[in-house]
C-alpha cells in the first residue's frame, strides 16, 4: 500500500511508539511501592567481569546460619552462605562462568537444570565431571543459549543436600522481551524438614517407606522465608518468576479465587499465554505468570498452598498452608492508561515433528526387595543396574512414560528441552519447552525430543529426589559409547 509521505510517517511514528510500549521491563517505571518486595528480594551473585556478555561469579558451597523466621534458625547448607543460593542473572548467548568452592563436609557437584549446557558442564558425578571432593574446586564454563529461569543444585546425595538448602535461582534474560511488565520478582519455592530443636530431620527417616514416598520438609518456604509479605498497589501487574526447589512437594497455590496469567515455563516464553486459578508446579518445574492482584487498600490476599494429590498418602489429613501474604497499599488502584493493548506476550514455537521418530517405551516402576525394602526402577530394573537409551545427535524420538506405581513421578530430562503430546501423538497447546514433566500415578505421558549435537551421557530420572536417589534414574547415551551406571549417584 502507497502513503501519501505525511501519512507514512505517522504510519511510522505509530509503530514506533507502539515498539517502545513494549520495550523491555527494566525500561519502564515502576508502579509498586518501594520496597514492595523486599522481604523476598534474593541476594545476586556480583558479576567480577567487566565484558558486557560475560557473568563470571564465585560460588561458595558452606554450611551457614540461616533464619527462616523470626523464631526459626538453622544450620543449613548454603551457596555463598545464603537461603537459597544468590540468583544468577545473564542474557541468553551470554558465557557464565562460575568459580565453585566446596567447603561443605561430603563432596558435590553442581548441575545447571534445563540449560543445554555441555556435557563436561552437566554436574553428574563421574558421568561428566569427577565429584567436588570436600575442600576442592571447579570451574564450570558455559553459554547459556536459552531464555527463562533456570535453577542449579547439587547431583551427589541430591535428596540430602538439596533438603538442606542447597538450590538458586538462574534466570536468563532475553535482551528483546515482549513483556512489558517492570515489576519482576523470581520466587524459589521450598521446604526444610526441622526436628524442632534445632536441627534437620535425618534424610532418611521412615527407611525405604518414607523413600518410596518422597520426603516433604515441615516448612514452606519463599526464598528461604516462611510466611513472606508483598506490599503492592492493587491492579498493578506484576510478574513472578517461580520455581519449585522442593525435593518432593509438588506446590499447588491459589490466590483466593484471583488468577494467574502465566505466560512461561520451563524453557521461557509459551506460545500464548494462559489464565489459571491455580498454579501447579511439580519439583524442579518453573513459570512464568503476571498477577495484578485486586483489593481494597489495607486489605490482604493470601497465597495458599492446598494437598495436591500425588499419589497413596499425600492428602489425607493434609492441611491448606499460608505460603505468602500480599498486603493491599494505600495507594489508588492503578488502572492500565486507555489504548494499552492487554498483555499477550506470544512466542512462534515450531512444533517438534515426530515423523521418522523413534519410539522408546518407559515404565517407572516400583519393587519390594525380599527383604522388604522398595526399591524403585525404569522398567523393573533400578538405576545401578539398567540399561541406557541410545539416541544419535540429530534423531528425534517419542516416549511414552507409563507409571505403573502408586506415586506421581516428575520426569526430568538433562541437557534437552521436550515438547509434550496428547494421546494421538499431537502436540499440547500452548507449545512450550519443557525439561521438566508431571507423570501423574498410573498414568501415561507422550513427549517427543530432537537431541541436537551434543554428544554424551546425560540423565532422566523422577525430581522427588529421594525416588531418584531409591532407583527412579536412568540415562540416554546421545552418541557416545555407554557409561556404567553402578557408580553415579543422583
Ligand atoms: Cu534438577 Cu538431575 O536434576
Ligand atoms: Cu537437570
Ligand atoms: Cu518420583
Amino acid at each position: 500500500m502507497l502513503y501519501p509521505a505525511g501519512l507514512r510517517a505517522a504510519v511510522i511514528a505509530a509503530v514506533w511508539a507502539s515498539c517502545t510500549l513494549s520495550a523491555p521491563a527494566h525500561a519502564q517505571g515502576s508502579l509498586q511501592p518501594d520496597g514492595w518486595d523486599k522481604d523476598v528480594r534474593l541476594a545476586e551473585a556480583p558479576d567480577r567481569n567487566p565484558d558486557p556478555h560475560v557473568v563470571e561469579v564465585d560460588l561458595d558451597a558452606r554450611v551457614a546460619p540461616a533464619d527462616i523466621a523470626p523464631d526459626q534458625h538453622v544450620e543449613a547448607w548454603t551457596y555463598n552462605g545464603g537461603l537459597p543460593g544468590p540468583l544468577i542473572r545473564a542474557r541468553a548467548g551470554d558465557r557464565l562462568v562460575v568459580h565453585f568452592s566446596n567447603h561443605l563436609p561430603e563432596a558435590t557437584t553442581v548441575h545447571w537444570h534445563g540449560i543445554r549446557v555441555p556435557i563436561q558442564m552437566d554436574g553428574v558425578p563421574d558421568v561428566s565431571q569427577p565429584p567436588v571432593p570436600a575442600g576442592g574446586t571447579f570451574t564450570y564454563d558455559f553459554v547459556v543459549p536459552d531464555a527463562g529461569l533456570y535453577w542449579y543444585h547439587p547431583h551427589v546425595m541430591s535428596a540430602a543436600q538439596v533438603g538442606f538448602g542447597l538450590y538458586g535461582a538462574l534466570l536468563v534474560e532475553d535482551p528483546a522481551t515482549p513483556v512489558a511488565v517492570a515489576d519482576e520478582t523470581v520466587l524459589v519455592l521450598s521446604d526444610i524438614g526441622l526436628d524442632g530443636t534445632g536441627g534437620f530431620e535425618p534424610p532418611d527417616s521412615g527407611g525405604t517407606t518414607g523413600m518410596a514416598f518422597g520426603r516433604e520438609g515441615n516448612h514452606l518456604l519463599v526464598n528461604g522465608r516462611e510466611h513472606p509479605r508483598l506490599v503492592v498497589r492493587a491492579g498493578a501487574p506484576q510478574r513472578w518468576r517461580v520455581v519449585n526447589a522442593a525435593k518432593s512437594r509438588f506446590f499447588h497455590l491459589e490466590l483466593e479465587g484471583q488468577t494467574f496469567t502465566r505466560i512461561g515455563g520451563d524453557g521461557g516464553l509459551l506460545e500464548y499465554p494462559v489464565s489459571l486459578e491455580a498454579l501447579v508446579l511439580a519439583p524442579g518445574e518453573r513459570a512464568d505468570v503476571i498477577v495484578a492482584p485486586a483489593g481494597a487498600p489495607g486489605s490482604e490476599i493470601v497465597v495458599r498452598a492446598y494437598p495436591f494429590n500425588r499419589g497413596f498418602g499425600s492428602v489425607e489429613y493434609r492441611a491448606v498452608e499460608d505460603l505468602m501474604t500480599i498486603s493491599i497499599a494505600g495507594a489508588a488502584p492503578y488502572s492500565p492508561p486507555a489504548g494499552t493493548l492487554p498483555l499477550a506476550p506470544r512466542r512462534a514455537i515450531d512444533p517438534t515433528s515426530t515423523d521418522g521418530a523413534t519410539n522408546v517405551a518407559i515404565d517407572f516402576t516400583i519393587a519390594q526387595r525380599a527383604n522388604g525394602a522398595f526399591e524403585y526402577g525404569i522398567n523393573g530394573v533400578p538405576f545401578a543396574k539398567n540399561h541406557s537409551v541410545t539416541a544419535r545427535p540429530g534423531e528425534t524420538q517419542v516416549w511414552t512414560i507409563t507409571n505403573k506405581t502408586k506415586w506421581s513421578h516428575p520426569f526430568h530430562l538433562h541437557g534437552f528441552f521436550f515438547q509434550v503430546l496428547d494421546e494421538k501423538g499431537r502436540q499440547v497447546h500452548p507449545l512450550e519447552w519443557k525439561d521438566t514433566v508431571n507423570v501423574p500415578f498410573e498414568q501415561t505421558v507422550r513427549l517427543v525430543v530432537r537431541y541436537d549435537d551434543r554428544p554424551g551421557n546425560w540423565m532422566f530420572h523422577c525430581h522427588v529426589l529421594d525416588h531418584a536417589d531409591g532407583g527412579l534414574m536412568g540415562m540416554v547415551d546421545v552418541g557416545v559409547p555407554p557409561a556404567g551406571h553402578a557408580s553415579h549417584g543422583p
